[in-house]
């Protein structure tokens, strides 16, 4: 059987900023059910344990540099039978809110620590120290927050075999030169093909040069990040990689993502009863204030507020959609420009326009079902799970060209929609004119219904299930292991 260590800074329900907590959530239980023997590993935040429940120590594992030893919580995964590790550490840990950031929006003065922590932690425990038996056959790393552990690794005679997954290569967890003697990193690591990058420590080199197998979440943005417009300056290094990279798509939590049964739904529906998304939608028109009419186009967004998702697209063809028949509702918290812009657009569009600033899971289920289309006009998208979700509760995405967006969403042309395969709108430039347009054509086969079911319901039989990226995982961990051992 084989045996996998998750290293991750979110997995939902226990803690969650963006998709990565989605993926970290379903894909170990998902692993799990194919026969895979997962061990999720994650820092303890207050937060956290509190949502995990019963704990129990199960070993102390020395970390020289922080002069002491943290201590290792075992217990399960929320509603999942996956094993799920805590590094109980307080001074790191114990804090309220945000994973990342302080109160004020700022990374917490001491991440590189925390998350340098993480990745000690996981080749410890790699290599059987601390006294816990189980030994993984892989570790798989996400993100840069678990990018030491591949780099630590590989100071290791024997060692299992690495795989670093790049939800986001925007993040790369760059901190300052002194930084790595902070870390106690070996000498060797600082090094242009090390964790060196332009001066300063990069933790998300550490998965891309060192790990066995770089993973990406879609095979678009895999190939995208070979090219210098979305490299974020790691381009070379990717193209260097290419061999080794790969993208798997992300699939869709269907135990928390399916209108037949979403508890946050005040009518669940299926593709036979599309006609209860009616009932769904006027909730949401009373949630956000707008005037409760089924005829007018309602369009949802939700996501993080930040230049990734496009947000200042949406505030510069807000004048264009100021004049035409629509509504728009938009949830999200993030960077503190677009959420006062967004505010203060929602006071100038009384009546069309609503804003909720936050993070609120059951009002995204309610937008989800609710709304008759999805915008997201992202700049480059790793993934995206949210036009999936879209998809599946047949509510039309409206999305650009790129990353996972392009994956997943096939385009209402003529021919597609002839061929009955077309299931959203998609665009190419990412300017305010071009996304009208695209809202322009939704809002056109809005008018015709018989079209406007029909796409709506092919997207809902689309195929999103886990179980078909947990099959590709599986593959990839069997030959990165093969190729390991025969080394
Ligand atoms: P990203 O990971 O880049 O933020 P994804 O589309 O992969 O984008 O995943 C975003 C996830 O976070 C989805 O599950 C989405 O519903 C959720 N989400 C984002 N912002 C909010 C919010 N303000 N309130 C509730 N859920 C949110
Ligand atoms: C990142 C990406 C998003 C992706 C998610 C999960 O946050 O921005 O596109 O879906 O990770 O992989």
């Amino acid at each position: 059987m084989l045996r996998i260590l998750f290293v991750t800074s979110e997995a939902h329900p226990l803690i969650k900023t963006g998709g990565l907590a989605d993926v970290c959530g379903t894909l170990p239980p998902e692993l799990t059910e194919l026969g895979a023997e997962v061990r999720l590993l994650l820092p303890a935040y207050r937060d956290a344990v509190a949502v995990a429940g019963n704990l129990k120590p199960m070993a102390h594992i020395d970390i020289p540099w922080i002069g002491g030893s943290v201590r290792l919580l075992e217990g399960t995964l929320p509603g999942t039978r996956a094993p799920l590790w805590l590094i109980d550490y307080p001074p790191a840990y114990d804090r309220p809110g945000n994973p990342y950031l302080d109160e004020h929006g700022r990374p917490w003065y001491d991440n590189a620590a925390r998350f340098g922590l993480l990745a000690y932690c996981a080749a410890a425990l790699a290599q059987g120290r601390g006294g816990v038996s189980w030994r993984p056959d892989v570790v798989h790393c996400h993100d840069w927050q678990a990018g030491l552990t591949p780099a630590l690794l590989t100071r290791e005679s024997t060692r299992p075999a690495t795989v670093f997954t790049i939800h986001n290569l925007s993040y790369q967890g760059l901190f300052p030169a002194d930084t790595f003697s902070a870390l106690h990193l070996p000498a060797p690591l600082w090094a242009l093909d090390g964790l060196e990058f332009y001066g300063q420590l990069s933790f998300i080199k550490g998965g891309i040069v060192f790990a066995d197998r770089v993973t990406t979440v879609s095979p678009t943005y895999a190939r995208e990040i070979q090219t210098a417009e979305f490299g974020d300056g790691l381009d070379g290094l990717l193209r260097h990689r290419a061999s080794a990279l790969s993208g798997i798509l992300n699939g869709i939590d269907e135990r928390t993502w399916n209108p037949v049964h979403d508890r946050f739904l005040v009518k669940p529906y299926s593709a036979r009863h599309l006609d209860a998304k009616t009932e769904n939608k006027q909730v949401l028109q009373q949630a956000f204030g707008l005037p409760e009419n089924p005829a007018v186009p309602l369009i949802g967004m939700v996501g993080r507020l930040v230049s990734q998702k496009g947000i200042d697209l949406v505030l510069a063809a807000l004048p264009a959609l100021a004049r035409v028949s629509v509504q728009l509702v938009i949830l999200g918290h993030g960077d503190h420009r677009y959420e006062q812009a967004l505010d203060s657009a929602a006071a100038r569009y009384p009546g069309w326009l609503a804003v909720r600033i936050g993070y609120d899971e059951a009002l995204a289920h309610g937008i989800e079902a609710g709304a008759d289309m999805f915008l997201m006009p992202s700049r480059f998208e790793p993934c995206g799970l949210n036009q999936m979700y879209s998809l599946r509760y047949g509510t039309v995405p409206i999305v650009r060209r790129v990353g996972g967006l392009a994956d997943t969403v096939i385009d209402a042309m003529p021919a597609q929609l002839r061929a009955g395969t077309a299931t959203g709108i998609v665009f190419d430039a990412a300017d305010p004119a071009a996304l009208g347009v695209a809202v322009d054509r939704a809002l056109a086969l809005f008018r015709d219904r018989a079209a406007w079911r029909r796409l709506a319901l092919t997207g809902m039989r689309q195929d999103f299930s886990w179980k078909r990226s947990a099959a590709e995982y599986l593959k990839l961990y069997e030959t990165v292991l093969g190729a390991h051992s025969s080394h």
